[in-house]
């Protein structure tokens, strides 16, 4: 063999056990990469099936406590609000709905969110709870405390753009 070929071959042979290498490499690659993304499938298909699992929630689900799919029409009206922004409890949902009302952007009825299933919004903690835990007819009377900085988590967010815009403008 002269020295050309025998070069040739040799560059050949690296190159091949190269290639080959890299294919492997890429498998294994791929392998990990389903294997990583399968536990999140998993968690996913878990928290889907524990929303919807309601057995080991006290009382009737629809009598005891609303069961919405999405936020159905209601006379709520930010305008009726004493503070935006805000949040409020909408007792025609049973409060599972509740809207954020501040300047308008989105229509008279604010953007509105739903409580999951089980859970209703406590106009005293301005948070979703376990509906045992909230008189949801009380809630207008509690619609007040949104004037306090302490309990609407939008306030003190508004007053600082306020006042940040107030800077700017300085
Ligand atoms: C509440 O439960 C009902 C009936 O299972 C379901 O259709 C609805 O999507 C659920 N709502 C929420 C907010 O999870």
């Amino acid at each position: 063999m002269n020295k050309a070929v025998f070069f040739a071959v040799l560059l050949v042979a690296v190159y091949l056990a190269h290639d080959n290498e890299a294919r492997v490499v890429k498998k294994d690659r791929a392998r990990r990469g389903v294997v990583a993304i399968a536990p999140l499938a998993v968690v996913q298909k878990r928290r889907d099936r524990d929303e919807q699992d309601l057995s080991k929630v006290p009382g009737v689900p629809g009598v005891d406590y609303p069961l919405f799919r999405s936020v159905p029409p209601t006379h709520f009206d930010c305008n009726a609000v004493p503070a935006r922004p805000g949040m409020y409890a909408n007792v025609e949902t049973g409060c599972q709905a509740y809207h954020v009302c501040h300047d308008g952007r989105e229509g008279h009825q604010g953007a509105a969110f739903l409580c999951p299933n089980g859970t209703i919004f406590s106009q005293k903690e301005f948070t979703c709870d376990h509906w045992y835990n909230v008189d949801c007819q009380s809630s207008p009377s509690y619609y007040s405390l949104n004037l306090d900085p302490a309990k609407n988590p939008y306030f003190e967010r508004a007053h600082k753009e306020a006042a940040a815009a107030a800077l700017v403008h300085f």
